[in-house]
């Protein structure tokens, strides 16, 4: 089945076809006419907002415990986000996740036919040496089936005082109309901590099973309700593992310092030259203000909290920034959402916008410079330079230095790009995204914002791929998805392939995500489903290929060697092009008559 009409979204959004959904408690908690509820259905970030407003709350549990949180009084609230994690440590190298199935929070769920997919090390040694592993596990019967989550309200002595939402996790392979978010990735994960090499774990004795449920990015914000004066805490109940409802206890503030919401305003504070745009060879400073819903700045003019402050959870506002030495990621298969990153780039001019597959090296983390270039007119046909706040060389200096005395250093809120003296002349983008969780709200923001340089002539980017919207609408829009950046000419500044995690550039991750979630609904061959045409998909590479692809001939491993990467087939030669006149077609493609 092919998704959606235009009817069936409004009842969607409506929540009239969601089964057992109940009618909203209060009339007057909703507009009156049709055309409101539409409006009100999708809200914006950037808005103020106030307890009548829906705010989409992101819940979690750890194994077994809900993390408590606070929220803004009498808040009415939809379930925006679901993480819940178990996990247990052993000595033993279990092919199928034996010790969790055995003991925890996940012991009860139904594990029969988990299997095996692939696995991926990672790149860079442990302090010690050693190396790290990481085997990703689905088709556990848990994970394929639907389940159903339900959230109800407690008041002290437990007793329930709301109605229940309830949320329906759908089948694995299939986005259905009972299917309440769209993100779905249920999965298993081994990690093998202490191995002698990337390839070889045979004589690791330290590993981490866990187990993890990850639903986000609600398709119906009306199914949801107001906090009770008199609620202390919310029960969820998971079919999967029925009769222990989660808790997860709430606080209830009065007079939040904040709104919820966020946005981030970039302003360029360099004047452009005496012609109106930006010459080539200059520098251009750049400031951020990280805003609530209602616009007020979560810090003061200049300055930005340190990383020490947001990592220790010192800082109130909510920002947030790299989280991933806390909470490690890894595209698709574990929490990529929770990394949080705050980051910028400049990419131009946009007639040149492309992939970027030139290797950064870590080094360029932790040298002298706050930003990198990444991106040269020179070897990659564009510009492009990015900067994490804090810059990467405290970020990650600090990891790699004891006592970390770069996370306590004072930050601020703006950076320095160098246009380079043979940039192109036209209009270049600049992104900044972030992430912001407040008061049980969790939600990205990227804004960008164009200059121009050599010329105030505006330029358009060439997208050789799009509009992605025949699935990504109804809660899946790219504007609220991951990062809510729907500008798919500004992503390649901050995708490139980097040193320690290649896989980072746009197509591998965008290959990789639709191949491996079986709730893609097309067939993955018709290229033409994302592309514009048969031009766009010539430049034959490892990365490319084998971004969906598991395997290749015998030939091909005699030519090009044996498959190392789940993401992008081998090392760093991946981004080469291996032929210009084999692959000019692809069987299924949809193009040129096939
Ligand atoms: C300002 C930098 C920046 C821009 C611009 C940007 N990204 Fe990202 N992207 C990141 C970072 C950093 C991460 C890692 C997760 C995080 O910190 O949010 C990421 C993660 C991802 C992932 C992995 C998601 C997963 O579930 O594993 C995908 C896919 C992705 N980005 C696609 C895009 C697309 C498509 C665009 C353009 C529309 C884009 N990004 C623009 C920085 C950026
Ligand atoms: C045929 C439907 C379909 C099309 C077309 C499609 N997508 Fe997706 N996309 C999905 C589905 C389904 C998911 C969720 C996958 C999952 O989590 O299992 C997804 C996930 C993503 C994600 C990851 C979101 C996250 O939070 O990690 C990004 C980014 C993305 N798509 C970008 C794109 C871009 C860019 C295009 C166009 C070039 C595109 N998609 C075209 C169905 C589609
Ligand atoms: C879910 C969407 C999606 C589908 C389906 C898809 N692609 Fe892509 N592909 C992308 C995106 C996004 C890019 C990056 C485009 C850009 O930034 O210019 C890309 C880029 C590429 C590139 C260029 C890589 C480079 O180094 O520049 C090749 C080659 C490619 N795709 C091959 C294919 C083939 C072959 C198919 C069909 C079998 C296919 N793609 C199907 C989304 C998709
Ligand atoms: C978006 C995912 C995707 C990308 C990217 C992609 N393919 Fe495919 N490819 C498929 C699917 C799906 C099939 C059909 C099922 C199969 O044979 O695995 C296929 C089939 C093929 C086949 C036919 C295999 C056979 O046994 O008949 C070849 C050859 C092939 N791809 C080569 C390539 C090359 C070369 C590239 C890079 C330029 C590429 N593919 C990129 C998804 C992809």
């Amino acid at each position: 089945m092919k998704l959606r009409s235009a009817a069936v979204s409004l009842g969607m959004a409506l929540g009239l076809v969601s089964g057992c959904a109940e009618a909203p408690e209060a009339a007057e908690d909703f507009g009156s006419s049709s055309k409101e509820l539409v409006d009100l259905a999708f809200f914006e970030t950037d808005q103020p907002t106030n307890r009548h407003t829906l705010v989409g709350l992101a819940l979690d549990v750890e194994n077994g415990v809900g993390t408590p949180i606070e929220v803004r009084s009498r808040q009415r609230f939809f379930i925006n986000q679901i993480d819940i994690r178990a996990f247990v440590e052993t000595n033993m190298d279990n092919p199928n996740l034996e010790d969790l199935r055995a003991s925890g929070d996940f012991a009860g769920l139904d594990w029969d036919n988990v299997a095996l997919k692939e696995n991926e090390p990672i790149l860079l040694s442990n302090p010690d040496g050693t190396f790290t592993d990481r085997r990703f596990y689905r088709d556990a019967d848990w994970m394929e089936k639907g389940s159903v989550f339900t959230v109800w309200q407690v008041d002290e002595h437990g007793r329930r005082i709301s109605r229940k939402l309830y949320h329906y996790v759908g089948t694995d392979d299939r986005r259905g109309l009972f299917d309440s978010f769209f993100v779905r990735r249920l999965r298993g994960i081994q990690w093998a901590n202490d191995c002698a090499a990337p390839t070889d774990c045979s004589t690791a004795t330290s590993f981490i099973e866990e187990g993890l449920v990850e639903l986000r990015n609600t398709r119906n914000t009306l199914n949801s309700f107001r906090i009770s004066r008199r609620a202390t805490a919310l029960r969820m109940s998971w079919s999967a593992r029925p009769g222990r409802p989660y808790e997860i206890p709430i606080t209830q503030i009065e007079e939040p310092e904040f709104d919820y919401g966020f946005d981030i305003d970039v302003a360029a504070v360099t004047a452009p030259g005496p012609h109106g745009y930006y010459e080539p060879g200059t520098d251009v400073t750049f400031q951020i203000t990280l805003e609530d819903g209602r616009g007020t700045p979560l810090h003061p003019q200049g300055s930005l909290p340190t990383y020490a402050d947001v990592a220790f959870g010192v800082e109130d506002s909510g920002i947030t920034y790299y989280n991933a030495f806390f909470d490690a990621s890894a595209t698709y298969w574990r929490r990529k959402h929770r990394e949080r990153m705050l980051m910028a780039q400049i990419i131009g001019p946009n007639q040149d916008i492309q992939p970027i597959r030139t290797i950064a090296p870590l080094s360029v983390f932790l040298d002298e410079e706050d930003t990198e270039v990444v991106g040269t007119p020179a070897v990659d046909g564009v510009y492009a330079e990015f900067t994490l706040l804090p810059p990467a060389n405290v970020i990650f200096g600090g990891a790699f230095t004891p006592g970390t005395p770069q996370w306590f250093e004072p930050n601020v809120d703006t950076f320095t790009f160098h246009i380079p003296e043979d940039a192109g002349a036209g209009t270049y983008k600049v992104s900044v995204k972030g992430r912001r969780v407040y008061l049980g709200e969790d939600i990205p923001r990227t804004t960008t914002i164009e200059i121009q340089v050599g010329t105030m002539t505006e330029t358009e980017p060439l997208l050789t791929t799009g509009p992605c919207n025949t699935c990504h609408s109804g809660g899946g829009d790219l504007s609220r998805i991951l990062h809510a950046n729907d500008d798919r000419a500004a992503c390649a500044g901050c995708h490139v392939p980097l040193g320690f995690e290649l896989e980072g550039p746009v197509f591998v991750r965008t290959h990789f995500i639709h191949s491996r979630s079986d709730r893609f609904d097309n067939s993955l061959a018709e290229c033409s489903t994302c592309h514009v045409d048969n031009d766009s998909i010539q430049r034959t590479s490892k990365a490319a290929c084998m971004s969906c692809h598991t395997e290749y001939p015998a030939t091909h491993v005699a030519w090009f060697g044996e498959i190392e990467s789940a993401y992008i087939g081998g090392g760093a030669e991946s981004f080469e092009q291996c032929t210009g006149s084999c692959h000019t077609e692809h069987p299924g493609s949809n193009f040129a008559g096939f």
